[in-house]
């Protein structure tokens, strides 16, 4: 989906001094227990479709329970590196890694990883809303079923935890056994974050979740991860920089599959060190 028009000429035009209204540093944020520790740690890291390098050599830590935002240009790689940490590429044929990527010390692409488990404690939520045709209960109770609870007490208990903490309980709470998809896409994407919630993962891949919603339904979804924010590790991909100054403590920007500089967000959007961050921020290519 594209964000509007409207949405990315104000992206585009934003000088990178203005774009401190809305930021903070970490720790002038609510503190993060636990926070700071690398969750993710890239060495290296390639990934490949076929002979084509779409991702180079990347080198980053991703800090735990702290939100990072992804931007670059269309194509820059950011959909193909998110992907890579809960191993979705892997149902690409023609896709294969370099180097490491390890997620609490373990290397995700080693041997031993189990991908289901991995993907249990990485959950991933797409640019269009996808609920299963199934009624909003089951959508939640989907994840939990697979990994084996029967007992219908406890998956309503967390039906309603994972309803709540996704900022949708009170709009839902009393049709459960209607159909997901009678929702509106604000609402489905909310119930696709509580979905993944479901399953107690530790980490959230965001794929420009809001890139298909209205302004009113992109702003539940950034306030909703404000609310996640240090009980989660998040990653978010946007095109829209606003979002990501707003949303975000570090930021990663790719250029052509390099990442080119990885910084606090205050730091990334006010006084890049990279000259081609600076561009992209001020809007001269996009
Ligand atoms: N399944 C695929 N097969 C081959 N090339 C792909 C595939 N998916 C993406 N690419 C290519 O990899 C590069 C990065 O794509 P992508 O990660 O989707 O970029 P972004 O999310 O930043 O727009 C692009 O050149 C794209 O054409
Ligand atoms: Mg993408």
């Amino acid at each position: 989906m594209q964000t509007t028009v409207e949405e990315k000429e104000t992206s585009m035009q934003t000088p990178a001094k203005t774009a401190t209204r809305d930021i903070y540093l970490p720790s002038e944020r609510k503190s993060v227990a636990g926070g700071g520790t690398p969750h993710v740690v890239a060495k290296d890291f390639s990934i490949f479709y076929g002979d084509f390098e779409a991702v180079k050599k990347v080198n980053a830590d991703i800090l735990s329970k702290y939100v990072t935002a992804i931007i670059g240009p269309s194509g820059c790689g950011k959909s193909t590196f998110l992907r890579a940490i809960n191993r979705m590429n892997d149902l690409i044929p023609s896709c294969h890694t370099t180097g490491t990527l390890r997620f609490d010390g373990e290397d995700i692409y080693g041997k031993l990883t189990d991908e289901v488990l991995l993907r249990k404690k990485i959950g991933m939520v797409f640019q269009k809303p996808n609920p299963f045709p199934k009624s909003i209960f089951d959508n939640i109770a989907y994840g939990p079923r697979l990994h084996g609870m029967t007992d219908k007490k406890h998956l309503m208990e967390i039906v309603e935890k994972s309803l709540r903490k996704a900022a949708l309980w009170d709009e839902v709470s009393d049709r459960l056994d209607k159909n997901a998809l009678g929702l509106s896409g604000g609402q489905q994407q909310r119930l696709c974050v509580a979905r993944t919630l479901a399953v107690e993962p530790e980490i959230l891949l965001l794929d420009e979740p809001t890139s298909a919603l209205d302004p009113k339904a992109t702003a539940k979804i950034e306030d909703l991860i404000q609310e996640l924010r240090g009980s989660y590790t998040i990653m978010i991909v946007t095109h829209n920089m606003q979002q990501a100054s707003r949303v975000s403590d570090y930021t990663m920007f790719f250029y052509e599959g390099t990442l080119v500089e990885h910084a606090t967000t205050p730091q990334l959007f006010t006084n890049p060190k990279d000259r081609m961050t600076e561009d992209y921020i001020t809007g001269r290519f996009s």
